[in-house]
């Protein structure tokens, strides 16, 4: 493993060499396998995998169940475009995920393959359905790397860099972020200057939010500011979407982010970890809604591809047939309970937060100061790496440590990957 040159550090080298820079890999490691928690890299070190793809294993890596879902589908048809001929598979899942967003209503589910595809066409859809232009997000918000995503994305760098110019019309308003003082009323009365300063909400087409940003730092957003904006939406003829790219499929102890808040989104972008690791994402939507493109305004080629709808339904029949979101709420537990008590052995852990199994902690410079501490968070990041536990970062300084591990972690694991973070921390934190 400390030769000079292991099989990681041969293969880094050949990445450095073909593959730009732009797409940077978190971690030093080239992986070989994985299984549930775990992820086995080239040189035969274990990790436990609190990153899950970021955020795509909630039902654990290779689960045997999907991994035979897509076997048999690989050898009756992998791929044939929804747009030429229909299967049913595809048919299957929408179905399945208006019966699970729409609860009792009428919705409707087109199938993509990424999750800011999945945005784009949430945002095509409601523009195509008010026939207006102007879409308000949040900051620190993320919806994605294409070029509407990340005009969407509420953090400049590294997003926007020199990319532009970006698509017009869209406005950014603040997330609430009660570490940081940001209160829900506060938020609210800043979006309602927003659209008495900048956009009318007549021209506004859609309000687009993650119930509990990811990439953004892990911020749930407060009940009562969500229902506030259904209420401002149902008043102003706005069409609300809820990106549950990340907080979707049990990650919060629910099923998505926004039954937390009793509320009913029109529209829902699903991706990540809906397909157990298989491409896939889709807008899930109020029918009337979801029928306004007229045909051949919404496809891709891949869309919605066969393989992936086979993995998704086996997702879908775990969530069903086992207690997934009993063992998320459980797990969150004590993860919570597990970073609050480090919380207390380490002050630069300024903040630890999150909904239900989506925990994160915010690194900070001093005991008495909320100045976020990027070196420290990636320190941390480090050394928790080389103590055998994988996570990465978050939040708009990145100062943020998040924790996405599977839902199917056993409490054992958990409380292993504490005792790495313990490690970790210890080392990261000294003399500093
Ligand atoms: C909330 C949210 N929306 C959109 C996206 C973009 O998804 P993808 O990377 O699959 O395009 C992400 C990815 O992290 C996300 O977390």
């Amino acid at each position: 493993m400390n030769s000079a040159l292991t099989e990681n550090h041969r293969l880094l080298a050949l990445r450095d060499q073909h593959v730009p820079r732009g797409i940077a890999t978190a971690h030093p490691l080239v992986a070989a396998r994985a299984q549930g928690a775990e992820l086995w890299d080239v040189d035969g070190k274990r990790y436990l995998d609190f990153v899950g793809g970021i955020g795509v294993l909630n039902v654990g890596h290779n689960h045997p169940r999907v991994v035979e879902a897509v076997r048999r589908q690989v050898g009756e048809i992998s791929h044939a475009s929804f747009q030429v001929v229909a299967y049913e598979n595809y048919i299957q899942v929408a179905a399945r995920l208006n019966a699970l967003v729409g609860g009792g209503e009428h919705y409707k589910a087109v199938l993509f393959t990424s999750g800011a595809e999945a945005v784009e066409n949430a945002v095509k859809i409601a523009r195509g359905y008010t026939n207006r232009t102007a879409v308000i997000s949040f900051r620190g918000g993320f919806h994605g790397r294409t070029l509407l995503g990340v005009t969407l994305t509420g953090m400049s760098q590294p997003y926007k860099q020199n990319f532009g110019p970006f698509p017009a019309e869209i406005y950014h308003a603040p997330y609430p972020d009660a570490y940081r003082g940001i209160s829900s009323e506060y938020a609210l009365a800043e979006l309602d200057t927003l659209f008495a300063t900048d956009v009318a909400p007549d021209r506004v087409a859609a309000i687009i939010i993650e119930p509990v940003q990811g990439d953004g730092g892990f911020l749930a957003a407060p009940k009562a500011f969500l229902q506030a904006l259904r209420a401002r939406c149902t008043e102003h003829g706005i069409v609300l979407i809820l990106d549950e790219i990340q907080a979707g499929f049990g990650r919060t102890g629910s099923m998505f982010g926004f039954q937390h808040a009793g509320i009913q989104p029109d529209l829902v972008t699903v991706a990540k970890s809906l397909a157990g690791g298989m491409p896939l994402s889709g807008v899930v939507g109020r029918a009337a809604i979801m029928d306004a493109p007229t045909p051949g305004g919404l496809g891709g080629t891949y869309g919605g591809n066969a393989v992936a709808c086979a993995a998704a339904l086996a997702v879908l029949d775990l969530f069903e047939e086992q207690d997934l979101l009993g063992q998320a709420k459980a797990l969150a537990m004590q993860l919570q309970d597990g970073l609050r008590a480090l919380q207390r052995r380490y002050p630069r852990i300024g903040d630890v937060r999150g909904l239900g199994f989506m925990q994160a902690i915010e690194m900070v410079a001093g005991d008495d100061s909320q100045s976020p501490d990027a070196g420290l968070a990636q320190r941390v990041i480090d050394h928790a790496r080389t103590a055998g536990l994988l996570v990465i970062k978050c939040g708009v300084h990145r100062n943020v440590v998040r924790f996405l591990a599977p839902l199917v972690t056993t409490p054992a694991q958990l409380d292993e990957a504490l005792g790495m973070l313990d490690t970790a921390l210890a080392a990261a934190c000294v003399n500093q």
